[in-house]
């Protein structure tokens, strides 16, 4: 993994190119070099870490319902590529373990906790995923759990500690100096939405010892002056757009 620019970080996977959140995606981001695959998760009715966007599966498959009510066997049955593009039919849901052996070796993963106060113990859940795969330690770089929810942050980072953490940030009040320290005694990255971002806010959040990945680029216009004000990583649906 390259880590010495910035980090080229593919949102739910090479998104822009094949549907969302899929291995096709997550293919796809590998193939264009992207250094970290950004996913979902959730749990299935039946406590299984799947990696979705959405609250329902309407959206990105041909299926209906919410993640909360279906099996895993439930969502493995609908197809998430054809919504996308026919030729990515019979595209799957994938569990959070089929995309750790996917990227293992290749890119690292930014791991969103989605929607986490529906999904009480989704912090131990992840945890002990990563235990299984021996990425439970500072050496097994290529992990960072992320999420809006703060308090999940937090209850993660007291079962793994040496795991990176990262908080989603779409409100400015979270990026005031004080709210950073306090955030600091957590969290290794501040990931604000790219709106959000000014060279000084950047310039503090370095200096309180954390880094920064600004969220989502989806034009190449962007990327040069968000590269300017100093930032850590883009997140982006278009991994080509990204030169670090
Ligand atoms: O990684 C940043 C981004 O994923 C946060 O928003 O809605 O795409 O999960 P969302
Ligand atoms: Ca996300």
């Amino acid at each position: 993994m390259k880590t010495n620019r910035v980090l080229n970080i593919a949102h739910r996977g090479a998104s822009g190119y094949a549907p969302e959140n899929t291995l096709a995606a997550f293919a796809r981001a590998i193939a264009m070099n992207a250094d970290y695959l950004e996913l979902d998760v959730q749990l299935s009715r039946d406590g299984r870490l799947v990696v979705i966007h959405d609250q329902t599966v309407d959206r990105t498959s041909d299926g209906t319902g919410r993640v909360v009510d279906l099996t895993l066997e439930q969502l493995r049955e609908v197809d998430a590529g054809s919504w996308f593009n026919k030729k990515f039919t019979g595209e799957r849901i994938p569990t959070l373990a089929e995309v750790l052996h996917l990227s293992r070796g290749k890119a690292g993963l930014l791991i969103e906790i989605k929607w986490a106060s529906m999904y009480p113990g989704i912090e131990h859940k992840l945890a002990d995923e990563l235990i299984a795969h021996g990425l439970d330690n500072p050496n097994a770089s290529g992990i960072i759990i992320q999420s809006f929810d703060q308090e999940s942050l937090k209850r993660f980072h007291a079962i793994l500690p040496n795991v990176p953490i990262g908080v989603l940030v779409e409100n400015q009040k979270d990026l005031v100096t004080n709210k950073l320290a306090e955030l600091a005694a957590f969290a290794d990255y501040i990931n604000p939405y790219m709106g959000l971002a000014t060279k000084e806010i950047v310039e503090d959040i370095h200096s309180q010892g954390m880094k920064v990945c600004l969220w989502t680029v989806r034009s190449p216009g962007a990327v040069k002056p968000l590269l300017e004000l100093g930032v850590d990583g883009l997140i982006s649906d278009y991994p080509d757009y990204i030169r670090g």
